[in-house]
């Protein structure tokens, strides 16, 4: 298993560009089995989440080509309808595949996705979605069984805001006979990326960026191109890199707006930004201000950025408070900070930061994918060498990370066991 050492106390400047977004291709991939025919998405990384869904989608009968940060899909038959155990377990976005298959094929057996290391991820919204359109529903031996000989539009009131049960709702409702509408959606950008992908491909679908969404369903859909949007995670990561060292850092290939709510955070930390069309420039603080988080659904701050956050409060002059609403147990990766000589509690669900004067390196593994980010993070900035062992969770969404850090100035050794 490969693992990163990390030589510390580096200070990073320069320019850094963003990949596509994981999050975003994902669906994408899932949608294009809507539609008999060729679709090609552009700006995709090398990304192991993106091959378990392309595995998924071969398993399925589709032809999947990656090709110089091309992918291609054509979906002319599929000749399954099963979403296996292999392949879910693997990654829980393979739930993505529930709507399209049973929009196109009337049928969809996909293994229940476990629970994970960032808390118990039900599946219920998802289900309910489904079922609101007609499908009936049943759970045996590990399993969804979806069966709808044809979806009926319906009105989906989601209680609360999903990012995957709005895009699957998305996917099952293009194809249905009539009007849905999807009170309380969810508008990450990933959400939004997705429905221009649909109505690319024919879908009648109105109300981007908002959270009531009403799709006009169709026959059918055509194939399409499109290019994937920025990573906004993998840029917010950067950007808290940035805020974590002496000099400036630029982050280039980002879509303004997509991290009003980091900017703003990384400003109250003391951080000077200057935004422009295609990056943003981070000038650190000369002593990094402590500042509360909670996180919240889209444009509120994004869960997959409180983890890295946390890294730069733990060097902050003074105490702050992380609270993570959407998953509250995502604090696995505090105790691997620990070992690195933060200070941190947590307090119920809430982490308790008091600043420190450094950390110091140490061994430490990673337990997710966005642990494994602020790992990296507080590696390069600590005292001495950090050793981060299971670093295959960070190559599930970030395209050869060592690389693009040491380029602005880390020391991060990748050493295959
Ligand atoms: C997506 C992202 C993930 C991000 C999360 C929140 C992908 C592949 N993953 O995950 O990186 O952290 O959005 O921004 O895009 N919930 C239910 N029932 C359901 C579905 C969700 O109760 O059926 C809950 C979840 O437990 C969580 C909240 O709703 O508390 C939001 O989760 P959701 O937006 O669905 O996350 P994902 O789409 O799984």
């Amino acid at each position: 298993m490969d693992r990163f050492i990390i030589e510390g106390n580096r200070d990073l400047a320069g320019t850094i560009s963003v990949s596509g977004a994981k999050n975003a291709i994902l669906p994408a991939m899932a949608a294009c089995l809507l539609a008999p025919g060729k679709s090609v998405l552009r700006n995709v990384p090398n990304l192991i989440d993106l091959k378990t869904m392309a595995h998924l989608l071969r398993f399925l009968g589709a032809h999947v080509d990656f090709n110089s940060g091309e992918l291609s899909i054509a979906a002319a038959t599929i000749t399954s309808n099963e979403a296996p155990y292999e392949l879910v377990s693997k990654m829980r976005a393979s739930i993505y595949v529930l709507g399209p298959l049973l929009a196109r094929q009337g049928e969809a057996l996909v293994s229940f996705p476990g629970g994970c290391a960032i808390g118990t991820r039900p599946v219920d919204l998802h289900l309910k979605a489904m079922e609101a359109l007609g499908a009936r529903i049943s759970v045996e031996h590990g399993y969804i069984h979806a069966i709808a000989e044809k979806l009926i539009g319906a009105d989906i009131h989601f209680e609360k805001s999903s990012v995957g049960a709005t895009i699957n709702a998305l996917m099952a409702a293009v194809l249905a006979s009539g009007t849905t509408r999807i009170i309380n959606a969810a508008r990450e950008p990933e959400v939004d990326t997705t429905i221009e992908l649909l109505n690319k491909m024919g879908a009648r679908i109105s109300g981007l960026g908002t959270t009531s969404l009403t799709i006009e369903g169709v026959e059918k859909l055509v194939p399409a191109a499109m290019d994937m949007i920025p990573d906004r995670i993998e840029a917010g990561t950067f950007l808290v890199a940035g805020a974590l060292s002496t000099q400036p850092v630029t982050v280039e290939n980002y879509v303004p707006g997509h991290l009003d709510s980091l900017l703003e955070k990384l400003r109250a930390a003391g951080c000077e930004l200057d935004i422009r069309d295609t990056g943003i420039t981070v000038n650190p603080p000369q002593k990094i201000k402590p500042v509360d988080v909670l996180t919240l659904p889209y444009p509120g701050f994004p869960t997959d950025l409180q983890a890295q956050f946390t890294v730069l409060m733990t060097l902050a002059d003074g105490v702050s408070f992380i609270e993570d609403t959407i998953f509250p147990d995502r604090f696995m990766y505090v105790a691997e900070l620990n070992r690195l000589q933060a200070d941190i509690r947590m307090e119920r669900n809430v982490a308790r930061v008091r600043g420190v004067a450094s950390l110091s390196g140490a061994e430490v593994m990673a337990s997710d994918l966005r642990a494994s980010a602020a790992l990296v993070l507080a590696g390069i900035v600590a005292q001495g060498q950090t050793t981060i062992s299971r670093i295959y969770h960070i190559d599930r969404g970030y395209d050869h990370i060592e690389e693009k850090l040491n380029r602005l100035g880390a020391r991060i050794k990748r050493e295959t066991a």
